[in-house]
């Protein structure tokens, strides 16, 4: 389990006892390593510098935008990748610079464009409208970049596939050159061009990835000879994948980065080379830990936690699978096949990958605890206040130094927004 240990058949992370850790802070409750964290980073960063590449890597921070997490990686020279202006705004509030984050966002609106504009923001169009939307409201029109739909995508879940016909991400790579001339008749430079196939690729889809990098470089050889300039960046966006089941492959980071840096290197490119990871770099660094309140034999055994997909949507939302522990036991042979359900309102709120498929786990007990595995992308970013659930607290360890980055909500907390105070 990477980082995490078992010790006299209880969970460890960073030495510390997780269900200690949950009965300290309460549950439901986010630990994150930031130990792990930096060293996913430094992974990614060393296997292109083994390849003779100073990638630029655009951290995606709506994987995890935990302030504690984006100043760390601000320390790493971090670059980002934001898709909102409140993302934005947070970004430049722990410390980053305006050239230091790209935005790629969709169905921009205008007041989205004019916040990116004044906080200097270079913004990756993924529209004609955009373009011609920017153009009014930034006389100024001094640099832009293109995001392209490369047809081909790939990803953990169709949701999370960001390429192809059926999807709103993207200027059609057959429309590429006709956004360059627009872009360029109103005067913008073109700084970049981006493409994001689609997020939690493994194994095959890496392939299908480096398709889509070799038709990047192509469009980028006939935009710059269209432009009479080269780009000064390729960004090949986000996805690598992380194992999430217990006999998943690694991701094939030697493959990954040879293959864009054999890319770049036959095409003799001399523009900056830029990726986007949100979940190879803080997927596996974080757990979910909820308290079991119910254990009973219904049609199937069930344990009941306290929290629901408002703290974790992934297993509802995209069928994803999370391994589960019991913090507490977590070796006993003695086992029984369960449903491990949420405290919403759902049916579907369950942690299991599929409500029929019943998860192995040691004999449980009302009091205990469970932890998900690799929650640290995409689960508190997507959590939500659904049956007026509190959003889970955000502890960080580093160093062995634990420090608690963000309390749980509580009812006040969801209601600071009402005009009538009650
Ligand atoms: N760049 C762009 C433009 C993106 O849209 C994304 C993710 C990334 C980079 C980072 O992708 P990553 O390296 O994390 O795969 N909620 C889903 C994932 C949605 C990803 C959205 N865009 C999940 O829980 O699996």
């Amino acid at each position: 389990m990477e980082h995490l240990d078992v010790l006299e058949n209880r969970l460890k992370i960073c030495g510390f006892d997780v269900a200690e850790l949950a009965e300290k802070y309460g549950t439901p409750l986010y630990i994150y390593n930031l130990d792990r964290i930096v060293e996913n980073y430094e992974l990614l960063k060393s296997s292109f510098e083994n390849e003779g590449i100073n990638v630029k890597i655009h951290y995606a921070m709506k994987a995890n935008s935990n302030p504690e997490i984006l100043k760390e990686l601000r320390k790493l020279e971090s670059c980002l990748d934001c898709v909102s202006p409140n993302e934005v705004k947070l970004a430049i509030k722990c410390g980053f610079k305006s050239k230091d984050i790209l935005f790629t966002g969709t169905s921009v609106s205008d007041e989205d464009l004019k916040i990116l504009t004044e906080e200097e923001i270079l913004i990756n169009v993924d529209s004609l409208s955009q373009i011609k939307r920017l153009a009014k409201i930034n006389p100024k029109r001094k640099e832009i970049s293109i995001r392209i739909n490369p047809q081909i995508g790939a990803g953990i879940h169709e949701h999370t596939i960001t390429a192809g016909k059926y999807v709103k991400f993207g200027i059609p790579e057959e429309n590429v050159i006709e956004a360059a001339k627009l872009a360029n008749g109103f005067g913008f430079k073109i700084k970049g061009i981006h493409e994001h196939i689609g997020s939690g690729w493994l194994g095959n889809d890496v392939k299908n990835f480096l398709t889509t990098a070799n038709k990047l470089i192509e469009i980028y050889k006939k935009i710059s000879s269209f432009l009479g300039y080269e780009l000064e960046f390729i960004d090949f966006g986000g996805g690598p994948g992380i194992p999430y089941r217990e006999n998943d492959e690694e991701f094939p980071i030697k493959q990954y980065s040879a293959g864009i840096s054999e890319i770049v290197r036959k095409e003799d490119i001399n523009a900056d080379v830029f990726i986007e990871p949100g979940r190879f770099i803080v997927g596996d660094a974080g757990i979910l830990v909820c308290k079991i309140n119910t254990v009973e034999d219904k049609y199937v055994p069930i344990i009941g936690v306290d929290a629901g997909f408002n703290c974790l949507i992934r297993p509802a939302f995209y069928g994803a699978y999370h391994r589960i522990i019991l913090c507490e036991n977590v070796e006993s042979k003695n086992t029984k096949d369960y449903l491990i359900a949420g405290n919403l309102c759902e049916s579907g709120d369950v942690f299991n990958e599929n409500r029929e498929i019943l998860r192995k786990l040691p004999i449980a007990e009302e009091g205990q605890h469970i932890a998900l595995l690799d929650a640290g992308a995409y689960g508190f970013t997507m959590a939500s206040n659904y049956n007026l659930r509190t959003k889970p607290a955000e502890i960080i360890i580093k160093e062995r130094n634990i420090k608690l980055v963000r309390r749980k909500e509580n009812l006040e907390d969801m209601l600071t927004t009402l005009e009538e105070k009650l």
